[in-house]
């Protein structure tokens, strides 16, 4: 059974509530009605009534099991108004702007998933990952002992032994554009967190650079270097190691000659790069030329799951994105 498979066993053993923030949506539809036939969580799409269920109709898609929230007409949108003023009077909300902001489907989505009447939010498919993002550090904010929220990727690469089999965790590919040492501490202990809660996966860290152990010097390099003593001294219990170049991370040849005493150097499951620009790239390297599956991007640190869609996600994609969203619920991830 691979990876998705298993999530999507998980997730029918114990379906969980989550909102689409996007319910009108074409793509989101077709998903609602194969998430519903497959039995994988309990639905709401938020969005105007008669536009979700003309539209359902018109492509024949059965989402009667779905609950359909307007903000413009919910009985809930008077309370998030409320809730949500009081969350953000410290940084200037006003009640006025307050009852506009949580009419729009992104925050009226992230209150209800404050409120708990859902255990998960997915969007994205139309809005950017800085708009749906915004609402979710702004209202649901960092779980317990986690500084930042990150976003990581399954990477599933063909023929590979590297990592487990070819099975890799790539961080952070997706949020924080230029995080301090502190910030990749944090994201190197919840991605090994996660490889561990939802891959089944013994983490090996390695902190990404051009350098290997001092093979380089400079401001870039010191601040994955202390990113790594930063770890160790909060985390002495955790495989972590670096600065490592990426071929000595994963190749155990390369670990002899550039790290020969480190125990994840060759062996690293879990890449934590130094920005976004080296995580975005790499992942999507990865991707394209290795032919990968890329699962992610998949938001981790939140106190509650929030996952962003790629703008061209298929419905196939928001399917899985739910299922993912459906474990993380699961399993506080
Ligand atoms: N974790 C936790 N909280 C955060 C984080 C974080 N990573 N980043 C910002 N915040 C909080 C801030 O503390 C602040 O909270 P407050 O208002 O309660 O004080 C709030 O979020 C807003 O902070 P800003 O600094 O104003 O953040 P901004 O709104 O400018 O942007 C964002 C945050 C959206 C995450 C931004 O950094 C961003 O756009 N990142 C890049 C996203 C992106 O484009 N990714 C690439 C595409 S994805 C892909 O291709 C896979």
């Amino acid at each position: 059974m691979d990876l998705i498979e298993s999530i999507w066993e998980c997730a029918k053993q114990d379906k969980k509530r989550i909102i689409l923030a996007e319910g009108e949506e074409k793509r989101n539809l077709i998903a609602a009605d194969k998430i519903i036939k497959e039995g994988l969580a309990e639905l709401v799409l938020v969005g105007d009534e008669n536009k979700i269920k003309e539209k359902a109709s018109e492509l024949n898609l059965d989402i009667s099991k779905a609950e359909i929230m307007d903000p413009e007409t919910s009985l809930k949108t008077e309370t998030y108004a409320r809730d949500f003023y009081e969350l953000r009077k410290h940084k200037g909300m006003t009640i006025e702007k307050s009852e506009k902001m949580v009419r729009d489907p992104l925050y009226f989505a992230t209150m209800a998933l404050k409120d708990g009447y859902v255990d998960g939010m997915v969007s994205g498919a139309v809005h950017t990952t800085g708009n749906l993002l915004r609402p979710g550090l702004q209202i649901i904010k960092t779980a317990p002992g986690v500084k930042i929220v990150s976003g990581f990727f399954v990477m599933i690469i063909p023929d590979c032994d590297y990592g487990e089999e070819g099975l890799l965790l790539f961080a952070d590919c997706a949020v924080n554009p230029n995080p301090t040492s502190d910030e990749l501490a944090d994201i190197a202990i919840t991605t090994a967190e996660t490889a561990r809660k939802l891959c089944n996966v013994e983490p090996k860290v390695a902190m990404l650079s051009f350098s290997t152990m001092g093979s380089a010097k400079g401001e870039m390099v010191d601040k994955v270097k202390n990113a790594v003593e930063i770890t160790k001294k909060f985390r002495p219990d955790l495989a972590i190691d670096g600065e490592l170049q990426l071929d000595a991370a994963i190749d155990s040849e390369v670990a002899a000659l550039k790290a020969p005493s480190s125990n994840v150097a060759g062996n690293a499951n879990v890449l934590v790069f130094p920005d976004l620009q080296t995580g975005n790239i790499g992942y999507k390297l990865v991707q394209r030329f290795a032919k990968a599956k890329a699962i992610g991007p998949i938001c981790q640190g939140f106190a509650k799951p929030i996952n962003d869609l790629s703008r061209g996600c298929s419905s196939e994609d928001i399917v899985n994105v739910v299922a993912i969203t459906v474990v993380q619920a699961q399993r506080g991830i």
